[in-house]
């Protein structure tokens, strides 16, 4: 069986027996594997890194890339033909730039957040055309910061598209709200404006950029915040950024987003009433020195974190270059073997996931297994929210959800796709569908994307 998504959230968790480093300036170790009680030299971590991750899996180490991950250094391995090949569904963009970056913070003993933090939040900020950026742990803590921060409490009503991953609506049911889920469009998989109309009596609503792919603003008269967890980079057909849309946007730094920091995430707002309420609720509810304003958790960003952002910032336009060639080639090539998403006219998207429907008649569990068995992963592509025993099922059918849900895929694209990677995935996906209808084998026919 294919792990649902190639599930994302399966990444190496942290030696759990890894000593905590809180507050203050901490003895800093040269070698930065003594912090997490890793008793190898540097020099065998780097000879597991140089075999390949399976080696340091089998050695203990916690630096194997995650189900469907790899980094930059695993594709130049791969190239070389050390690792059998399987083209993974995302591979963050790691290199030397960012190793060196996290490597200088740890020798700095500054690793709370600090002015890496607040030079991220202010290139994101910039980037998105907002005046504030606020980084927190993860994308689900920016909508819950976020709600909390716009009042939205028991009994609420808060409006969430039923196609995403669950943040979103979790974030808002954590509060006491009731969560409204509302259908996407059959195009776009967005919900669209009109969606939302009928909810004007809701405390909030969200605007999910799913996939990376523009949401048209919704007809929606209170705070509207924008999940724009996968779509850094993406221009509304406004040809405004995405992360500019409603009272606040939230995004994810997690490593199938464009950019990552590992976990992470951030709000964006132009409202400085709601960055400083934003900011006390990610730092216990602090308001000033030794003065809290509410009790809250600790969702800051730790300085490594904010050097890794630093660093991505500066090469996202080259990622989303690169993305955008590997999505024009690969949806060129797979056009007339499957349905793929649709921008807004004037939306400009990120392609940060190649999502796409499969035929009927189609599989997809075989479709999954067999792309596999041709060195591609794939995955299930996203969730029906309705369908979670944690969220209210709503009266009216969300059809058009299910559909994408049940038929959906996701296919490989990350920026240091080879031409030959993407070429093996457009041949995997179009001859497995060929053959699955009972048409010819396309893994005969030219090679092409
Ligand atoms: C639309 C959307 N919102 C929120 C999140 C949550 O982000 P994180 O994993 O950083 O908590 C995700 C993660 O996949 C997402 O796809």
């Amino acid at each position: 069986m294919v792990d649902e998504m190639g599930d994302p959230r399966r990444v190496p968790r942290a030696d759990p027996g890894a000593r905590r480093i809180a507050g203050g300036r901490p003895e800093v170790a040269r070698r930065p594997q003594e912090l997490a009680g890793d008793r190898r030299s540097s020099q065998e971590i780097a000879g597991d890194r140089r075999r390949g991750p399976r080696a340091a899996a089998r050695s203990g180490a916690c630096d194997a890339p995650d189900a469907g991950l790899a980094t930059d250094r695993g594709a130049r391995r791969r190239d070389a033909g050390s690792i059998p090949a399987m083209i993974p569904l995302a591979r963050p963009a790691l290199g030397d730039r960012e190793v060196d970056a996290v490597a200088a913070v740890l020798r700095s003993g500054m690793l709370v957040q600090g002015p890496l933090v607040e030079r991220f939040e202010a290139l994101l900020a910039e980037r998105c055309a907002r005046r504030f950026g606020v980084a927190v742990s993860s994308g689900t803590a920016a909508l819950q910061l976020t709600f909390r921060a716009l009042g939205v409490g028991r009994e609420d009503a808060v409006v969430v598209p039923a196609l995403t991953w669950p943040s979103p609506a979790h974030a808002a049911a954590e509060l006491g709200a009731r969560v409204r889920l509302v259908d996407v469009d059959p195009a776009e998989w967005n919900a669209p404006p009109e969606a939302y109309a009928k909810h004007a009596d809701a405390a909030a609503a969200v605007v999910i950029d799913q996939f990376g792919n523009p949401a048209r603003p919704p007809h929606f008269e209170g705070p509207v915040v924008e999940d724009a967890a996968c779509a850094l980079g993406s221009l509304l057909a406004s040809g405004r950024p995405c992360g500019s849309l409603g009272v606040a946007s939230c995004f994810s730094f997690h490593p199938r987003k464009i950019l990552t920091t590992g976990e992470g995430g951030a709000i964006l707002t132009d409202d400085e009433g709601l960055a400083e309420e934003l900011r006390s609720l990610r730092n216990h509810g602090l308001e000033g020195p030794g003065r809290f304003r509410r009790p809250a958790a600790n969702h800051r960003l730790t300085e490594m974190q904010g050097a890794l952002g630093v660093e991505q910032m500066g090469r996202l336009d080259d990622l989303l270059a690169r993305r955008h060639t590997h999505a024009v080639a690969l949806r060129d090539a797979l056009e007339g073997h499957v349905e793929l998403q649709v921008a807004a006219e004037g939306a400009r998207p990120n392609h940060q996931t190649l999502g796409a429907i499969l035929p009927e008649g189609v599989d997809r569990d075989t479709f999954l297994e067999r792309l596999r068995e041709l060195g591609v992963q794939g995955g299930r592509l996203s969730y029906a929210l309705h369908r979670l025993h944690t969220l209210p099922r709503p009266d009216e059918s969300l059809e058009v959800t299910e559909r994408v849900v049940d038929r959906g895929v996701a296919l490989p694209l990350f920026p240091s796709m080879s031409e030959a990677e993407r070429r093996t995935v457009a041949d995997a996906v179009r001859s497995t569908i060929d053959t699955l209808r009972g048409g010819s084998d396309a893994t005969q026919g030219g090679a092409s994307g």
